[in-house]
């Protein structure tokens, strides 16, 4: 029997969690809250800071109940050296060390790893840390730019012309701002040329030398209806039935794939070798795929599409992770995934509707062949309360796209409260949409 200490307490985790469980592991779980998910597949949890480096050190019971490895879901203790301190401790771990995961930590690391090997997909890039200069360099820039913090935003520091600001002028003082108030932490901006087309997600395992994809997922940042509004941390995602997206095919899925090898590679040769799960964020243009960003964990929603679907046990994979043996034998069923999360009104905003209570009804999703999956929300007495960030996540499988989406959307009414949720995720006349823009976007 395998026990696992699994840190995070998000739908992801909640995901990992049932995926172990269902490979026979024993779950011992640290989360920031009760994640009443993850709580009933959990031996033991201890809730406290998951990010917290010393916090998990210093906790006894990882030495008592003797974990044979530890799972680490979110990046920020990936960032910190959470994989570092376990090892030295003696005990695996599925997910990168620091000097890895700088590969997320980092937009400006990743960046000049792949201009520094020649990886193709690179897009042009500029880091600044005067705001002076970055002003006299924006001024005569002529093409639509993206300004990102250097440093970790969760996706929401991003700003892209077109849709988060208009005018130039509008941009460089976003972008002095990020200088100056040190969003993402470092003082640092990095102005990146606008791409344009298609995003995409692609997922690997990977024990630093060998990776196996997973199937490719397409995720929806913004916060409401017709890609609008604030950027999020995901609002829903889906997969189909053959681990492609409407728009793509194997050969845009082999340039993603070698993309994300040279960059294992790179990493090894810089001594900075990489264990554990590498996601690909990508956008489709009319060249092929292109980096948006690497991140050093499965996303969220997207490991909900993956893991909901995986025919392989996810503790053998671990210890292939850990081991060095991924191979080419792990498994997904061929069904059509669609993940709708469901967050607290006001969610994307300053005034997120926190501690309101939601209404579930379990029974009734699964009868309607969905799954559920806890984030962000806290149990007390049985009852289950919003926190700020998003709340649960209802997953439709079917045969094809559209039968999936139905299931996810029955699935959402049997949850009530001060919550929405995006229902144009994966509907057909937004996949008949993207498919033909994509054609467009071929034909020139
Ligand atoms: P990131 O945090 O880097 O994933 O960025 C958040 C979002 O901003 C992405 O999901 C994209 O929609 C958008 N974005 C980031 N970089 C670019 C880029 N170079 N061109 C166009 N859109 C981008
Ligand atoms: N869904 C985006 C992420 O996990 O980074």
């Amino acid at each position: 029997m395998n026990k696992v200490l699994l840190i995070g307490s998000g739908g992801r985790e909640h995901a990992i969690a049932k995926a172990l469980k269902e490979g026979g592991a024993k779950i011992y779980a640290v989360m920031k809250h009760k994640n009443p998910g993850i709580a009933k597949l959990s031996e033991d949890y201890i809730i406290g800071d998951h990010s917290s480096v010393s916090f998990v050190k210093n906790l006894d019971w990882v030495k008592f109940r003797k974990v044979d490895f530890a799972f680490i879901g979110p990046e920020d203790p990936l960032i910190r050296g959470m994989a570092d301190m376990l090892e030295d401790k003696g005990i695996p771990v599925v997910g990168p060390r620091k000097d890895a995961a700088i590969i997320e930590g980092s937009k400006e690391f990743m960046r000049d790893l792949m201009k520094k090997h020649g990886i193709e997909g690179l897009v042009d890039y500029y880091v600044f840390t005067d705001a002076k200069k970055v002003e006299e360099f924006l001024k005569d820039y002529d093409k639509p730019f993206v300004i990102k913090p250097v440093g970790v935003t969760g996706g929401k520091g991003v700003w892209v012309m077109g849709d988060h600001f208009h005018t130039k002028e509008e941009g460089i003082r976003y972008a002095k701002r990020v200088i100056e108030e040190k969003i993402g932490g470092e003082g640092k901006v990095i102005i990146e040329e606008k791409l344009v087309g298609e995003e995409f997600t692609l997922q690997v395992f990977t024990d630093g030398r060998n990776l196996k994809g997973m199937p490719l997922v397409q995720d929806f940042k913004r916060a409401y209806e017709g890609d609008l509004g604030p950027n999020t941390g995901g609002m829903g995602s889906y997969s189909m039935e053959n681990h492609l997206l409407p728009f793509m095919d194997d050969k845009d899925y082999a340039k993603a794939m070698k993309i994300l090898e040279d960059i294992i590679a790179a990493m090894r040769r810089e001594g900075r070798e990489y264990r554990g799960v590498l996601y690909g964020q990508f956008m489709l243009t009319a060249e092929g795929p292109k980096v948006i960003e690497i991140n050093c964990r499965f996303g969220d929603p997207e490991a909900m599409n993956v893991l909901s679907i995986l025919d392989s046990n996810l503790v053998d994979i671990s210890w292939d992770i850990i081991e060095g043996r991924i191979g080419k034998d792990i498994k997904f069923k061929n069904l059509a995934t669609v993940v709708k999360y469901v967050v607290p009104e006001g969610y994307g905003t300053s005034q997120v509707m926190k501690g309101e209570e939601i209404k579930v009804n379990p029974k009734r999703i699964e009868e309607e062949g969905a799954l559920l999956y806890y984030a962000s929300v806290h149990e007390e007495n049985g009852r289950i309360y919003t926190t700020t960030s998003r709340s649960l996540a209802v997953v439709g499988l079917g045969k094809d796209l559209y039968e999936a989406e139905e299931i996810a959307e029955r699935a959402l009414k049997h949850i009530s409260g001060r919550i929405y949720a995006r229902h144009d995720i994966a509907k057909r006349e937004m996949i008949e949409k993207k498919v033909k823009r994509m054609q467009e976007l071929r034909a020139h």
